[in-house]
């Protein structure tokens, strides 16, 4: 790594190995480093206790992102709003109805309920919507990949992964109504992983990376198109989301009502909140 100003050169320990001009180099002259890792096609970085990184923790949600059967794609989308707004909206899906509804929305998502799973560490919402007209994204999306024809009905499924502390991965497709799509025979349909790793930046901004992995159109041609409708769709969350931050913000003393579709929203943040306290009591303890 190359410092941008004045060129000095440093190794992954964070040692300087040059310095453009001179032979002499400082034992001082050194940064801080951070244990990094490349898992699942990303670079991975523990800023917490250096002997804590643990490369094991990093979700296996994430495994198509790097793998042979899965074709990815993704970007990075910057907002200004605390990370969980975004795990909370990657969670409860019913906006898609509203906030993408030239892509994903289908007053379908809307009409079907979600069913929350998971354990101490994890949520798992589950949404099945049978037979209906499907959302442009995904038919665009079977036209291209098996060439049904613009008024076939479909199946669609849309099973969300949450992991500690805002790693979601969006298991998401479509079939052709009544050919399994929905016990989990997918061949007839198309499928897409949505991963998701929020990475706060302060309290109030978060970098958003994400990819989009699919198992159909995966000639790499198709991954700029992919990626650029992803973002678009992004794109209308961030304004949603910073809108959202903006409003809570004039307005804190405000209560909040949940409705049925934040219940995978509600068991996340608790999860969230339970492991928070729990690291703040061992900082307590720690300094006694
Ligand atoms: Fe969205």
């Amino acid at each position: 790594m190359r410092c941008g100003y004045h060129g000095l050169r440093f190794d992954a320990a964070g040692k300087c190995v040059e310095i453009p001009g001179q032979a002499n180099i400082p034992p001082r002259a050194r940064v801080r480093s951070y244990p990094t890792i490349i898992k699942h096609g990303w670079v991975w970085v523990w800023p917490g206790d250096a002997e804590r990184a643990n490369p094991a923790s990093i979700p296996e949600i994430f495994v198509p992102n790097d793998h042979p059967d899965w074709r990815s794609a993704g970007g990075t989308t910057y907002l200004e709003c605390p990370y969980q707004l975004i795990s909370d909206n990657l969670l409860d899906l019913t906006h898609e109805n509203y906030i993408h509804r030239s892509s994903l929305g289908n007053q379908a998502v809307v009409e079907y309920p979600i069913t929350v799973t998971g354990d101490e560490n994890r949520v798992v919402v589950t949404r099945l919507i049978p037979d209906h007209d499907p959302a442009p994204f995904w038919k665009a999306a079977l036209k291209a990949a098996k060439n049904l024809k613009e008024d076939v009905n479909c199946d669609r499924w849309q099973v969300i992964h949450f992991e500690l502390p805002a790693n979601l991965a969006l298991e998401v497709g479509v079939a052709p109504a009544g050919t399994g799509g929905l016990r989990g025979e997918r061949s007839r349909g198309v499928e897409a992983h949505n991963l998701n790793a929020i990475t706060p930046e302060t309290e109030e901004t978060t970098w958003y990376f994400w990819t989009l992995a699919r198992n159909f159109s995966r000639e790499p041609k198709h991954d700029k198109a992919f990626a650029a409708r992803v973002a678009a769709i992004f794109d209308e969350d961030k304004a949603a989301l910073e809108a959202v931050h903006a409003v809570m913000k004039r307005n804190p003393k405000r209560s909040v009502i949940d409705i049925n579709a934040d219940a995978g929203t509600i068991s996340a943040r608790r999860i969230v909140a339970r492991i928070v306290e729990a690291e703040q009591t061992v900082r307590m303890g720690a300094a006694e």
